[in-house]
């Protein structure tokens, strides 16, 4: 029986990325919409549960992608709340690809590197940034700060992530380069989480420092979210920190995001989100 994916996507032209990782990923066909919302999915959905029976239910599968992460959980939510108890496909929700570049960020931190009782800093709340800190914690990181250019705007993410996952993240404001540099004193793992083509951690903050470790980027585009780092950076050494770039922490996320789609079809009753994605990953060599 044909391996068939529902492509959900909340932007108005389903995701090109989305899909090609899909066929990579051995599904044969892939039936795809953009604009969804959780007020027009159930139709969707029933699409898949209805039209294969028992055992078979398995190769249908559905992945919920689209840039705004809020609104694409909002969709998982009304997925789920679509299936009638055993009637059900299996579902990944990685928008934007938080779940799947945020596991990968970890992952490679923690290549051959022990993160219990470390202080690690994010600099960049966004949805990669948030769920990188999850897994710190998961594997016991001492302690993790995240940072904004604002403080108030952090302390709600922190505030957030305590209320959803009962988490202590500490906020931190990385509004000067100088406000880096202070807030990575102590620190043994440096992440830059922040927007594609800005730097948001100088050189001045990391050079020099005497606890830094490991320190990692994931914006691909120049100029590099580390000043000093390059893209291609895979545990390089520089003045005694670890380094990694967009392209290993992204070729590792290609990895993460293929295996995660291929366990879709293993069963229909998986949900794979930022908790679940994260152990899909640990079983990757990174
Ligand atoms: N390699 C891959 O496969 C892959 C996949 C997905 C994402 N990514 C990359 O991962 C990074 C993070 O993604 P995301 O979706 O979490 O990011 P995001 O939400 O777009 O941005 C993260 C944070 O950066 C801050 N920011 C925005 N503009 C800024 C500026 N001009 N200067 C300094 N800070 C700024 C914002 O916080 P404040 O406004 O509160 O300061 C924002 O919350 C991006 O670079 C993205 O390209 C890579």
């Amino acid at each position: 029986m044909k391996k068939l994916l529902l492509h959900l996507d909340t932007d108005p032209v389903p995701s090109a990325f989305d899909q090609a990782v899909a066929y990579d990923s051995g599904v044969d066909n892939i039936v795809t919409y953009g604009g969804v919302t959780r007020d027009n999915v159930t139709p969707h959905v029933h699409g898949m549960i209805f039209t294969r029976g028992g055992k078979n239910l398995k190769n249908s599968a559905i992945f919920i992608g689209g840039s705004n992460v809020p609104a694409s959980e909002l969709v998982g939510k009304a997925v789920k709340k679509a299936f009638f108890g055993p009637v059900s496909v299996s579902v990944m929700l990685d928008p934007n690809g938080s779940n799947t570049t945020a596991a990968a960020i970890a992952r490679k931190v923690m290549t051959d590197y022990d993160i219990k009782g470390k202080k690690v800093v994010i600099v960049g709340a966004g949805p990669v940034g948030q769920r990188s800190a999850l897994y710190f914690l998961k594997e016991g990181a001492a302690e993790v700060v995240i940072t904004s250019r604002s403080l108030s705007r952090a302390k709600i993410i922190t505030d957030q992530m305590k209320a959803a996952y009962g988490v202590d993240v500490i906020p931190g404001e990385s509004r000067t380069d100088e406000a880096v540099a202070e807030l990575l004193v102590g620190a043994h793992v440096a992440i830059a989480t922040g927007p594609a083509g800005v730097c948001i951690l100088p050189k001045l903050a990391w050079s020099g420092n005497e606890t830094l470790e490991v320190i990692a980027d994931v914006n691909a585009v120049p100029p590099m979210g580390v000043e000093g780092l390059e893209v291609m950076d895979n545990g390089t050494e520089k003045e005694g920190i670890r380094f990694y770039g967009a392209i290993a922490i992204g070729n590792f996320k290609m990895k993460v995001h293929r295996a995660a789609i291929a366990a879709l079809y293993e069963s229909n009753n998986q949900f794979l989100d930022e908790t679940t994605i994260y152990d899909i990953a640990c079983k990757i060599e990174s």
